[in-house]
């Protein structure tokens, strides 16, 4: 019988290891020309969640629990290096020390964000210390709103003003995940009264309902910049990488869906 603490670890770690990497890519495109030694850590940390992407992919579900154990420290360890240099980042950008840099801030702070969740998960993994069910729903969803709120801000800076409808597009969905973002921190509030079986499982219905055609605008974004079709700064690799993200958090609404309909305890 798989251990579920082993599948756990390496699905997180496959994930988001590889995200990791990317947002390397990223904010190494985003540096100027000289700045050489930003550059050079950009590199290394790319090689390093490359390295741990390629060592979780040799694990299996069968694996001694001891040594993913230990795997997970080192990789807490290397998300926690990754989350200071971002920071770093975000510090220089808004002392203005990188004039004519591309990196927007609220970027780094969301490549931050995704940074420290991951450092989260497994500090949770080692220690045994999931969220109950209740409480793993809300923040999760305060978490991924919000990320998927930043998502369709990015989209709408970095498409060319002249793609106006596409613009619009991303506007409109920037308004509706903040508007779901501040529901979900209304129930966030209203703790531990508003867990409550429907309330938690109207929100997960809800909430897959605009990801869902998020998901499906980020793909059609992906499909549109990779053929050329339309104008944009963005990378082909960022509209893949902000797609799989929103996939992500399908999964988990599914994963927690069947679970609360499993779950006796919650009322
Ligand atoms: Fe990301
Ligand atoms: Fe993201």
């Amino acid at each position: 019988m798989p251990d579920p603490f082993v599948s756990r670890s390496l699905d997180e770690i496959r994930f988001w290891s590889r995200i990791m990497k990317e947002h390397s890519f990223f904010l190494k495109l985003g540096f100027r020309c000289e700045d050489t030694q930003l550059i050079n850590e950009a590199n290394h940390f790319y090689a390093t969640f490359e390295a741990i992407e390629n060592r979780s992919l040799g694990f299996t579900v069968d694996s001694d629990p001891a040594v993913i154990r230990k795997f997970n420290e080192e990789v807490h360890s290397a998300a926690s290096h990754i989350w200071a240099f971002k920071r770093k980042i975000l510090g220089l950008i808004l002392r203005c020390k990188l004039p004519g840099g591309t990196n927007f801030p609220l970027l780094v702070d969301h490549v931050s964000r995704e940074a420290n969740y991951f450092r989260n998960r497994l500090e949770e993994l080692n220690l045994g210390r999931l969220d109950p069910l209740p409480d793993a729903i809300i923040n999760e969803n305060v978490f991924f709103l919000r990320i998927m709120a930043d998502h369709a801000k990015f989209i709408g800076h970095l498409l060319d003003p002249s793609e106006r409808q596409l613009v619009e597009q991303a506007r409109n969905f920037s308004h509706d995940f903040d508007t779901l973002l501040y529901q979900a921190i209304d129930l966030s509030s209203m703790r531990p009264q508003s867990q409550t079986k429907p309330l938690l499982s109207q929100q997960l219905d809800e909430n897959k309902v605009s990801v869902k055609s998020l998901r499906d605008f980020k793909k059609t974004a992906r499909d549109l910049i990779e053929e050329c079709r339309i104008k944009s700064i963005i990378h082909p690799l960022l509209a893949d990488h902000v797609f799989r993200e929103a996939e992500r958090f399908l999964y988990i609404i599914d994963a927690f869906e069947a679970s609360l309909n499993m779950n006796k305890q919650i009322v």
